[in-house]
């Protein structure tokens, strides 16, 4: 299928129809930033349900790693689903999924021996990721990052500091949470550069949690991202995780590496973690590693998920469909796509770059293979955040015929589907050229 073609006024017909029963029927919770009303897709190109034809920089929120519905993924969960959909991994056992925690053994950046834990969602990753290290270390409290995100359910959400609607009306949520500021170096509230910075924006864990609010004996667990995902694809210098990993190790708290946008070769390498040689002790990963089918893992040293029979499980969790779309997904990223996310990746950073040099409102490009930023400002001395023009830049792409989401107050982000091509790649740039020209204009 090739893309963008635009056909209709959008949202045409057909798609109309269904975003009105969608509106009487559907939570109204969600945020839909444009009206696609998706009736198939191929690679990194979705088709909508009155024919038109877009490029897809979002996958499904960085999930569709393979691209849609991928000949391999596809066959494996056809093959899968012939032989049986569900028996559940709490109760018994299947190959797919004790398969698949041997593979996570060979890919996570843990150190040693891995056990992992299945669910269905990233959420249910960071569930059992944050049970998990309350349980085997006995500490009851996690510190997290502000502008972190690590999904909705109460305990995650209690983690989550990414946006403040994303937490209001929901309160009291689970006590023991501290945040501590992240490295967004393009706006330093210290004034420094990573050049300069020892990562100063992590004193704030001794000089200020530890010494006001809690004693390192009782915090279980640090939970970070290695590149910030919703909070604006920020990607820390290297002096930020070898501190953080310093603090942890120095008061015995676990290091939880929420890869759960990050991971599964988006970066260019399987996960981000590796870019910084980090290893952790349990890490979360889901979005990507089945490649839209849903599954959340969390892996962790054996040593520290030991805990009995009885302790936590899933009904669902492991679908047997789901870890055979995930082994194939896996297959297909050691095969060629973790590579062409590298190639891609520098292609579009080489693009952004010249985009950033022509257009002002272009502040900060920033990421790591497919998985980038463009933050937007009014003003680059003042860096004043330019959240409607990133708005109207993210419509203006869709009238174009690409698909994209925001992140953070100002951010773009590109998190195409890895098996996208240069002359895609090409597209996209040309477009946003177009696009950020119409907003600067004041366009729509
Ligand atoms: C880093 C990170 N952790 C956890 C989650 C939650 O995943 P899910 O929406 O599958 O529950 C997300 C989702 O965006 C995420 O980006």
């Amino acid at each position: 299928m090739t893309a963008p073609d635009i056909k209709t006024a959008l949202p045409g017909p057909k798609a109309k129809a269904l975003i009105d029963r969608d509106a009487r029927a559907v939570s109204p919770s969600y945020t839909r930033p444009y009206p696609l009303a998706m009736a198939r897709g191929e690679g990194a190109v979705v088709e909508d349900v009155d024919g038109n034809r877009f490029l897809d920089f979002a996958a499904g929120i960085a999930v569709s790693s393979s691209g849609h519905s991928h000949p391999d993924v596809v066959k494996a969960i056809v093959d899968q689903a012939h032989r049986f959909l569900h028996m559940s991994g709490t109760d018994f056992y299947y190959e797919p999924q004790v398969r698949l925690a041997e593979v996570m053994g060979e890919i996570v950046p843990i150190a040693g021996p891995v056990r992992s834990f299945f669910g269905n969602s990233g959420a249910e990753a960071v569930e059992a990721a944050l049970k998990l290290a309350r349980y085997t270390s006995g500490r009851q409290y996690t510190i997290a990052f502000l502008g972190g995100f690590h999904g909705r359910t109460m305990g995650a959400l209690s983690a989550t500091a990414s946006k403040a609607i994303q937490r209001r009306g929901f309160g009291p949520l689970t006590p023991g949470f501290y945040h501590a500021p992240y490295a967004e170096c393009y706006r330093c509230p210290l004034r420094l550069t990573p050049d300069t910075c020892e990562a100063e924006c992590l004193g704030f864990i001794e000089d200020q949690i530890l010494l006001h609010l809690v004693t390192p004996d009782e915090v279980a667990a640090i939970l970070v991202e290695p590149i910030q995902g919703e909070g604006g694809y920020l990607v820390p210098p290297q002096q930020f995780i070898d501190r953080l990993k310093a603090i942890a190790g120095r008061h015995g708290m676990f290091l939880i590496v929420d890869e759960v946008q990050s991971g599964m070769g988006r970066t260019g390498k399987m996960f981000a973690s590796e870019h910084f040689g980090l290893q952790a002790d349990i890490v979360t990963v889901a979005k990507g590693i089945a490649s839209g089918m849903p599954l959340g893992l969390c892996s962790a040293k054996a040593d520290i998920m030991s805990w009995p029979p009885g302790t936590h499980a899933s009904t669902f969790g492991g679908n047997p469909v789901s870890c055979a779309a995930a082994l194939a997904t896996i297959d297909l990223l050691r095969g060629s796509l973790m590579a062409n996310a590298a190639a891609i990746g520098a292609r579009l950073m080489d693009g952004l770059r010249a985009l950033q040099a022509k257009h002002p409102l272009v502040g900060d490009v920033r990421g790591k293979g497919l998985m980038i930023g463009i933050e937007l400002v009014r003003d680059r001395r003042t860096k004043e955040r330019a959240t409607s023009e990133r708005d109207a830049l993210v419509q203006a792409m869709f009238r174009r015929g690409v698909l994209l989401l925001g992140a953070g107050k100002n951010a773009i982000r590109l998190c195409p589907p890895l098996v996208v091509s240069p002359a895609q790649a090409d597209d996209v740039i040309r477009l946003l050229d177009e696009a950020l020209g119409e907003v600067a204009a004041g366009g729509r």
